[in-house]
């Protein structure tokens, strides 16, 4: 009897250990988010940069436009369970999973303002996409950023 305990001691143990060697797959997904956010980052970066000053090419705007629209319905699914402080090192609070209706609320308005950008980026008119770059930075980046990521 003791004799088999002891075998089975050992073998959860391997599984411990060899299952420590590897990364989890909730650091993966964090990983994965961390590049798809910083992807945004660049793109709001980008806009910004050629609205304010004489770099890159107005027309260039409605290509970053679009991939924010794009990266905006990622966000959707780059937060599944599992990908939380406990997985791994995350600036992202438990309150994405524990306030489920309010951070779909927040994605979706993301999404529908980063669709407007995309729309009036369409048009090269610099005050339309200026206000709507506005529009998206409040009640997109910022209002997630409030209620769901960890301050620095
Ligand atoms: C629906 C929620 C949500 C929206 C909308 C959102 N973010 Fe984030 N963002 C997060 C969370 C949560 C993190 C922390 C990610 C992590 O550490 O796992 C983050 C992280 C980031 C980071 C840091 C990425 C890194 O390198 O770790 C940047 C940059 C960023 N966001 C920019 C933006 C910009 C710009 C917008 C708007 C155009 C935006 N985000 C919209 C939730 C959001």
């Amino acid at each position: 009897m003791i004799k088999s305990r002891t075998i089975f001691s050992i073998a959860i143990a391997a599984a411990v250990l060899s299952g420590a060697s590897t990364v989890s797959a909730g650091e993966d997904d964090i990983k994965y988010r961390k590049a798809a956010m910083k992807a945004v980052g660049g793109h709001m970066t980008a806009i910004a940069t050629i609205l304010k000053t004489d770099a890159g090419d107005m027309k260039d705007i409605a290509i970053h436009a679009n991939a924010m629209a794009g990266l905006a319905k990622i966000t959707a699914t780059s937060f599944p369970e599992g990908s939380g402080p406990m997985d791994g090192k995350t600036e992202t609070k438990m309150d994405v999973w524990e306030k489920p209706e309010e951070f779909k609320k927040v994605t979706m308005a993301f999404i529908a303002e980063a669709d407007k950008l995309a729309a009036a980026a369409g048009t090269g008119d610099k005050s339309a996409i200026g206000a709507q770059l506005g529009a998206l930075g409040k009640n997109g980046c910022k209002a997630c950023h409030d209620g769901f990521r960890e301050k620095k």
